[in-house]
């Protein structure tokens, strides 16, 4: 389906047109929406024209000021990973080892490793030294395609370190050309000072809430609800309290055991329930009536070895959004592409290749509340990938490799050489 800006001739010239590879524009509600020796144009940052050579209301170079002939290969919508955690210090790789010899995480995480590890290292770094560290983990989750990623805090657990992170994450953003969502999870584990008064803890997390949402650091509100996390109860808190300030919630749900965390954001129109592995069908019902996508995070789901599938059917059948993402983190998934997590979403989860582009581009920017990005439709942004594939399915095929020609991010090339 071409896609037309109405008044097209009224805003000729366009900022740029790139012509000559297959577009997969996503733009209906199935299918990869394939568009053989297909053309984008855009101005001001956004979409003009997407649709056949052919129908081209002119000569290429009449109508925009940047011509870009590709020659083949194909181009999506840009991708979005909307579950990260890419701001840290230091690596967690010597519990890689220890899991590997049989340790488990939630031992780990309760002998004082595990995310309270990589809180002492975040703790020590200062402002500059965790933007260095981060930086080269979001510039690679770019290069393979990712221009929005949503970034969460949680490894700083008190306010000047949880403050210091999300000014990392939102820095990344102006660095890279690229959009950066960022999420409080301050209920992400217990810091030490607060052993044993897990509400008194959760009593400082709403008190800063607002503070740091004054500074304008907070797009999202989330919290690891869990048995090594925070309860029903406390989580609730911590929503009521994002709901004050009429910030969305989102949740790492139902990750390690059904403790209904899909249930409760769901309860207050969350944006999505991540995880989810181990999601009871009520759960599901409750996603799908209030329009919370599910957050697939095939990569964590790999590292740990889990057997335990999230209840995928159920999602098909009751129509919930899934969308995929890396949930980059130095624990449970040091995963520095998305692409790659759309491969694992395929081998572990039967996701067809279409599902997975479809989690990672425009499933994704629903998970974060957005719906100008993530297809490839006149009046959404000109964010998209070149990529050195015949067919789409490819992006899901290859382990590995560099497959991104470019990357463009409102109109702006960010990445790549053609
Ligand atoms: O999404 N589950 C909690 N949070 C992360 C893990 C963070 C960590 O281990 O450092 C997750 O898997
Ligand atoms: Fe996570």
């Amino acid at each position: 389906m071409t896609t037309r800006d109405p008044n097209a001739s009224a805003t000729l010239p366009w900022d740029g047109l790139a012509c000559g590879a297959t577009l997969a524009t996503l733009a209906d509600d199935a299918g990869y929406g394939l568009i053989e020796d297909g053309v984008l144009g855009w101005r001001d940052g956004l979409l003009t024209f997407a649709g056949p050579r052919a129908e081209l209301p002119g000569r290429s170079d009449n109508i925009a000021h940047q011509v870009i002939e590709l020659n083949g290969g194909c181009i999506t919508p840009a991708l979005v990973d909307c579950h990260t955690h890419a701001v840290f210090a230091g690596d967690r790789a010597g519990e890689f080892e220890q899991r590997l010899q049989g340790a488990d995480y939630e031992q780990i995480a309760r002998a004082g490793g595990g995310i309270l590890s990589t809180v002492r290292h975040t703790r020590a770094a200062s402002e500059e030294e965790l933007l260095a560290q981060s930086l080269p983990r979001a510039r690679a989750l770019r290069d393979d395609g990712v221009t929005t990623l949503e970034i969460k805090s949680g490894y700083g657990l008190d306010f000047d370190n949880e403050r210091k992170m999300l000014r990392v994450a939102k820095r990344i953003g102006n660095e890279l050309g690229i959009e950066v969502r960022t999420t409080f999870l301050g209920a992400h584990a217990l810091p030490q000072e607060f052993s044993g008064n897990a509400d008194g803890y959760i009593d400082a997390v709403v008190e800063w809430l607002p503070r740091l949402h004054g500074e304008g650091l907070v797009d999202a509100v989330d919290a690891f609800c869990e048995r090594i996390g925070f309860t029903l109860a406390q989580t609730r808190r911590v929503f009521e309290a994002a709901r004050a300030l009429g910030l969305p919630v989102k949740l790492h749900a139902d990750q390690l055991s059904d403790g209904d965390g899909a249930a409760l954001v769901a309860e207050f129109g969350g944006l999505s329930a991540d995880h989810v592995e181990y999601t009871s069908q009520a759960g599901v019902a409750a996603m799908a009536r209030a329009g919370t996508v599910a957050v697939l995070l095939p990569g964590a789901f790999h590292v740990l070895r889990e057997t335990t599938l999230p209840p995928l059917d159920e999602f098909r059948v009751q129509q919930v959004p899934m969308a995929v993402a890396t949930d980059c983190n130095p624990g449970t998934s040091p995963l520095l592409s998305l692409r790659q997590a759309m491969q694992l979403a395929c081998t572990h989860f039967r996701l067809t290749p279409e599902e997975a582009l479809r989690g990672a581009t425009v499933n994704g920017a629903r998970a974060l509340g957005l719906d100008d990005r993530g297809a490839l439709r006149v009046g959404m942004r000109a964010d998209f990938v070149h990529w050195r594939v015949r067919q789409p399915a490819e992006l899901c095929y290859w382990l590995g490799g560099s497959l991104a020609a470019a990357v463009y991010a409102g109109g702006r090339r960010v990445s790549g050489f053609v």
